[in-house]
């Protein structure tokens, strides 16, 4: 699955961590990349049926120095990557893939509430965060604006894996009857930070600077503009500076195809609100037809066991319906040259 682009988006992950000491980088280093990757495969699943589908070219480009956006999306990227690389690191030190750090026993043995004490292993968050924030905050040397920005959905983004996490607990006492308990905090499924971070996106705030002329070279303006700017943003809370593009059609200043082609889903009683208006989303809204093709699909099936021990299955073939969006234009052409 790892296409070259997203090497090229993870590398910069790399490249921005030469103040590390060489030994805590070459430590870390593959877990943020695993931890990244994580991140950009959630995106890829919370986005799959928005006209913005979080593809790899438009990543590349969002880490271009000079050819960056501030949109409601780059917020997203930023803050699941920063929560992907956060519970990578926290998971693999409860893990204990790393020497100097461990599960979090800071209040193990005292009283947590009525009938249950801290005990067992809590997942090591501050771990995480602290090394996430060396790796990928590194990335925003900038001072202006969209730094300050990008370092606040990073911060939002590890801040939802801390929101996420659950206490869980061990029952204890005579013949279980459960008298006593001891419990810890674990992180959730990432799924469920994907899911936070998803409704995060949909409330992003836009944030808006002062109109006044910038005076050049003056940092301290600046500096002072941007905090008043952020004064009322909560830290939990995903915010950009510029509007989206419109994602129906293709931008090439972006990287983004637009959505003809899209795959989209029809008729499963089965499927959410969201899922059962993706035609319309994907195709309708954005001026596309929606046409339907006829797929093989070969797979296993009638698998017998035989003793001992292989599994023997027949290749069965079965047509399934899918739905695209399609232009009107492309169709004629089509015929034409069939003619
Ligand atoms: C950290 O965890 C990830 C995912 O489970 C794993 O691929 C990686 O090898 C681990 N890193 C170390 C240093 O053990
Ligand atoms: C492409 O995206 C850029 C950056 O968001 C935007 O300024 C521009 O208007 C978009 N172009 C089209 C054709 O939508
Ligand atoms: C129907 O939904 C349930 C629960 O969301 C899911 O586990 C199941 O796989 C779905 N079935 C199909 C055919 O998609």
């Amino acid at each position: 699955m790892t296409g070259p682009k997203v090497n090229t988006f993870l590398s910069l992950f790399i490249f921005g961590t030469f103040c590390m000491p060489l030994v805590a980088f070459l430590t870390y280093a593959s877990s943020v990349q695993v931890g990244a990757q994580s991140g950009i495969q959630e995106c890829k699943y919370q986005f799959a049926w928005n006209r913005w589908n979080c593809p790899e070219s438009t990543l590349q480009l969002s880490t271009q120095k000079g050819l960056r956006s501030a949109t409601r999306e780059t917020s997203f990227v930023h803050a699941i990557s920063a929560a992907g690389v956060m519970y990578t690191l926290t998971k693999n030190c409860s893990m204990g893939d790393f020497d100097n750090c461990g599960c979090d026993d800071s209040r193990i043995g005292q009283t947590g509430g009525r009938g249950w004490i801290w005990g067992g292993c809590s997942d090591n968050a501050a771990f995480g965060e602290k090394i996430s924030k060396q790796f990928v905050d590194a990335l925003e040397d900038g001072h202006d604006s969209r730094a300050a920005v990008n370092l606040h959905n990073n911060e939002a983004g590890r801040l939802a894996v801390k929101a996420t996490m659950r206490k869980a607990c061990k029952c204890h006492g005579v013949s279980g009857s459960c008298s006593i308990q001891t419990c810890w905090m674990q992180l959730a499924d990432f799924r469920e930070v994907g899911n936070y971070l998803k409704a995060k996106h949909e409330h992003a705030k836009k944030l808006e600077m002062d109109k006044k002329p910038a005076r050049a070279g003056n940092s301290a303006d600046n500096k002072g503009a941007i905090a008043h700017a952020f004064r009322s943003i909560a830290r939990t809370e995903l915010i950009y500076l510029e509007d989206s593009p419109d994602y129906c059609v293709k931008n090439q200043s972006i990287g983004f195809q637009g959505t003809e082609g899209r795959e989209c889903l029809k008729g499963d009683k089965n499927m959410s609100q969201w899922e059962r208006k993706s035609c319309r989303r994907l195709c309708y809204e954005c001026g596309l037809r929606v046409v339907e093709k006829r797929i093989e699909v070969v797979s296993s099936c009638n698998c017998k066991f035989h003793w001992c021990c292989t599994v023997k299955c027949d290749k069965c073939t079965q047509v399934v319906t899918k739905y695209y969006c399609a232009g009107k234009e492309t169709d004629r052409v089509q015929i034409t040259r069939s003619l």
